[in-house]
């Protein structure tokens, strides 16, 4: 909380001792771009139409009260141009976030017995990264998944929710952070409400990525980034991805984009978290896969999701999936991938596709570490697991291939 209400006190306060010196232009221009007449800025304001004239035509310079009535007003943003430094400031590295603790981890894990290995440490190390970014950017990946996502519509919607007050946008795993981008490009093209835009990532690499394509994109329309460097199951730990500073109402919108989801270890432990975090009328932009047969029907599923019928990973992913046992695993020969489908999951009618990895070791048996769930969820029992848990639907799209092998959710706290 303290590090955001600094940040929106902090611009306050320089606004009222230090207004820009073409104060009356960017009045004028912020005042036509919300669609607002003199007369209506002026009965907002609470000020006469004299004093918005005079200030719009730089007679007179603006007094500490009229600066902070028509500072209160959302549709005007001028708390975001106050301070055009404020693009390379606010980003964060939080205690919670440990690389070094999370390497050694995945270290020991991988030099266990075996089982199960936390999907996070998968895109740690740099060629991890590199490898998740060549993945994601495939031709084949990109025309299936990424080109599909419905973004004007999802721009649309959180639009219509925010009713002009200003917008936090939260890309939670937001990888190389193109999608994120592209969404907050159309909403500002549908929106005059103030945006801000937080891209929080566990690969150092990747949120690097992610915050040259938003700065190279959102800064010249003035729309603040600020990269947050953690882990998203941390997610109350890193207050400025959820404060809601008293003085100024914002809406906050979750973005979980491309997969992002399904990384999540427990989705009802984390949307509790989250609906703790978050403010009503918040929301959750959520992508995620979905069944392609009823869980109780395994021998369905393996006949119509691809991903279990092949009985292994693709070959795009092999580099991303053996890539960590290789390099940290001591002693490693070789590396055999294979699928599984796993019903035991924490969302009813859900179901995992469970990536296997068997290890060959140098004097040592082989190992099985599973490395990799990609998740598939029942939509209406998703829908009604988030509602218990503070989330209600408010709409959803189907895209992908088929038009159905992904859906995007809208969901309001
Ligand atoms: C499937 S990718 C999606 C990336 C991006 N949103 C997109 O649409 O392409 C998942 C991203 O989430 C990040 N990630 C995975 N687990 C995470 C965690 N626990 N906390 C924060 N980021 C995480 C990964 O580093 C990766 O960039």
């Amino acid at each position: 909380m303290d590090a955001f209400s600094e940040t929106a006190s902090l611009d306050e306060a320089q606004l009222l001792s230090n207004p820009p010196p073409n104060f009356g232009y960017l009045l004028r221009t912020r005042r036509e771009e919300a669609g607002l007449t003199i007369a209506a800025l002026a009965a907002k304001a609470g000020l006469s139409r004299n004093t918005i004239v005079n200030l719009e035509q730089g007679l007179t310079t603006p007094s500490p009260q009229s600066l902070r009535r028509l500072a209160s007003i959302k549709a005007l943003r001028l708390l975001s141009v106050v301070n055009p430094e404020r693009q390379q400031i606010g980003s964060w590295c939080t205690f919670a976030y440990d690389p070094l603790a999370m390497t050694r981890l995945m270290e020991a894990a991988l030099n266990g017995p075996g089982g199960q290995v936390d999907q996070t440490y998968l895109y740690l190390d740099p060629k991890s990264a590199v490898d998740w970014h060549a993945l994601s950017n495939n031709e084949s990946y990109t025309l299936s998944y990424r080109s599909q996502v419905p973004l004007i519509k999802i721009a649309e919607r959180i639009a219509k929710e925010a009713k002009g007050i200003g917008i936090d946008i939260d890309g939670l795993g937001c990888g190389d952070g193109k999608t994120e981008t592209e969404l907050i490009l159309r909403l500002a093209e549908r929106t005059t409400s103030d945006l801000q835009c937080y891209l929080l990532d566990i690969s150092h690499v990747l949120l690097a990525e992610a915050y040259r394509t938003a700065i190279n994109a959102l800064a010249p329309k003035g729309i603040p980034v600020h990269p947050v460097h953690g882990d998203f199951h941390d997610i109350a730990r890193n207050p400025m991805l959820y404060a809601h500073p008293e003085t100024i109402q914002r809406l906050r919108v979750f973005l979980m984009m491309g997969g992002t989801f399904g990384n999540i270890r427990d989705e009802p432990w984390f949307f509790r978290d989250l609906a703790a975090c978050a403010a009503p009328g918040d929301l959750a932009v959520l992508d995620v896969g979905t069944v392609r047969a009823p869980v109780d029907r395994p021998d369905q599923i393996s006949q119509l999701d691809p991903a279990i019928k092949a009985k292994k990973p693709a070959d795009i992913y092999h580099n991303f999936l053996s890539g960590p046992l290789y390099r940290h695993i001591q002693g490693c020969k070789s590396v055999r991938l294979r699928t599984e489908l796993s019903v035991h999951c924490p969302i009813p009618g859900s179901y995992s596709i469970e990536n296997w990895a068997n290890v060959e070791k140098d004097y040592e048996p082989d190992r099985q570490f599973l490395v990799w769930r990609v998740k598939r969820y029942d939509v209406t029992k998703l829908s009604e697991c988030l509602l218990s848990l503070g989330w209600k639907t408010l709409q959803s799209w189907q895209y992908g291939p088929d038009k159905s092998a992904a859906v995007i959710l809208v969901q309001r706290q």
